[in-house]
C-alpha cells in the first residue's frame, strides 16, 4: 500500500502563524502535525509516500526531506492551485501507479493510528474505505449517511445535515477512485471535492466501506483546535526530565524538560512539554502548555498554549492562558513612561488584554 499525503492549502485561519509557516508544520506537542501523519502511514507498514504540497512546498520539503529518517521514500508532488482534495488525486496518479492507498489529510490527526484499518483494507478490498465521527458540527464537514452498515450518500459541507457522522480525513482507495475523480465536476466552492468522488463510487455500484472511529480525532484549521490536539497529545506523555532543574523549581505529573534547558524557582504543572535551551524563571508553566526550543520565560505564567520556538515571555501580570505564539515572538510587560500598549503585528493577529 502507498500513502498519499495532502499538504497543501493556505491554512487562512491559522493567520498569522501561516504567513511564515504551513499549517501541517505547526507543532503539538513540539512536533509538526505532518510527521505524525508520516509516522501513523509508516507504522501501517507503508514504505511509498507521496506529499502534496502547494505554495509552502519548500518548507515542507526542508522539514521531511527524503523520509529516510522514517524509513519511507517521500516524493513530492506539486499541486499549482488548491483545486480540490479529489484534484490532489489526479495529480498523484503516476505516483500511485495502479496500487492500493491511504490518503491522509496532513492536518488531521487522529489518536489510534491506522494500523487495524489498513489490514482491514487489504484483507476486506473494498473499492473504498472511509472513516466516520461523530462530531457537535457536522455542517462543516463532508457527511454521511449509512444503511446499517453501506454508505449510502455523502455531502459536502451540507446545510442541513441529516446525521452528525463527519468524514475523517483518512480514506483508503484502489485505482476506481482515478475513474471517480475524472469523472466529478467542481463543487460550488470551486474545488474537486473527495466527498464526490466516493459518492461517484457508492453511485456506480463499488463497495466502500466505513468505519466510525472511537479513538478522539482533530482537524487542526482552527487555534482551538490547534491546543485541543495539543492537550489530547500531552495528555499521553511519556515524562523525561533533562537539563537542569534547581531545587526551588517544583515539578507535578507527566512533564518533560528537554536538554540544556534550565528550571529556575518555578513549577511546572503537567502535562506539559519544553524543548531544548528554554530558560524558565520565576515561572508557573500550567497543564496543556508546549514551549517549544530556545524559550525564555521569566517572571510569567501561561498555561494551555503553545509556544513555538525562541520565543521571550517576560514580566506577565496576569496568565497567559489558550494562545498561539509563532516563532520568534516577544510578549514582555514594560514599565517605561507612557504607559501603554505597544505592539508590532503582522496581518490577521489576534490579541486580547485584560
Ligand atoms: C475536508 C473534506 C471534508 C472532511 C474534512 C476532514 O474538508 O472536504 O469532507 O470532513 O476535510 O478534515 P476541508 O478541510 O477541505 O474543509
Amino acid at each position: 500500500m502507498k500513502a498519499l499525503i495532502l499538504s497543501g492549502g493556505k491554512g487562512t485561519r491559522l493567520r498569522p502563524i501561516t504567513h511564515t509557516s504551513a499549517k501541517q508544520l505547526v507543532p503539538v506537542a513540539n512536533k509538526p502535525i505532518l510527521f505524525y501523519t508520516i509516522e501513523a502511514v509508516v507504522a501501517a507498514g507503508v514504505r511509498e509516500v507521496g506529499i502534496v504540497v502547494g505554495d509552502t512546498h519548500q518548507e515542507i520539503r526542508d522539514s521531511c526531506g527524503d523520509g529516510s529518517r522514517w524509513g519511507c521514500r517521500i516524493t513530492y508532488i506539486q499541486q499549482d492551485a488548491p483545486l480540490g482534495l479529489a484534484h490532489a488525486v489526479k495529480i498523484a496518479e503516476d505516483f500511485i501507479a495502479g496500487e492500493p492507498f491511504v490518503m491522509y489529510l496532513g492536518d488531521n490527526l487522529i489518536r489510534d493510528g491506522i494500523i487495524n484499518l489498513a489490514e482491514e483494507f487489504e484483507r476486506e478490498k473494498p473499492n473504498a474505505q472511509i472513516l466516520l465521527a461523530h462530531v457537535p458540527n457536522p455542517t462543516e464537514f463532508g457527511v454521511a449517511e449509512l444503511e446499517g452498515n453501506r454508505v449510502v450518500r455523502l455531502v459536502e459541507k451540507p446545510k442541513e445535515p441529516k446525521t452528525d457522522l463527519a468524514l475523517v480525513g483518512v480514506y483508503m482507495f484502489d485505482r476506481t477512485v482515478f475513474e471517480a475523480v475524472n469523472s466529478i465536476k467542481p463543487s460550488w466552492r470551486g474545488e474537486l471535492e473527495i466527498t464526490d468522488a466516493i459518492q461517484y463510487l457508492v453511485d456506480t455500484g463499488r463497495t466502500v466501506h466505513s468505519h466510525i472511529i472511537g479513538g478522539w480525532w482533530k482537524d487542526t484549521g482552527k487555534r482551538e483546535d490547534m491546543l485541543e490536539a495539543n492537550r489530547l497529545m500531552l495528555e499521553d506523555l511519556e515524562p523525561s526530565l533533562g537539563g537542569q532543574i534547581d531545587d526551588a523549581s517544583v515539578i507535578h505529573g507527566r512533564v518533560v524538560v528537554g536538554d540544556g534547558s534550565e528550571i529556575v524557582r518555578s513549577t511546572i504543572r503537567g502535562p506539559v512539554i519544553i524543548g531544548a535551551n528554554c530558560k524558565i524563571t520565576d515561572a508557573y508553566i500550567g497543564p496543556f502548555t508546549s514551549i517549544n526550543d530556545n524559550a525564555v520565560v521569566t517572571n510569567s505564567e501561561i498555561e494551555h498554549s503553545i509556544i513555538l520556538e525562541d520565543c521571550c515571555i517576560e514580566n506577565l501580570e496576569a496568565r497567559m492562558e489558550d494562545s498561539l505564539l509563532g516563532r520568534n515572538v516577544r510578549v514582555c510587560r514594560d514599565d517605561s513612561k507612557p504607559r501603554a500598549y505597544r505592539f508590532m503585528l503582522g496581518e490577521s493577529s489576534d490579541v486580547s488584554v485584560l
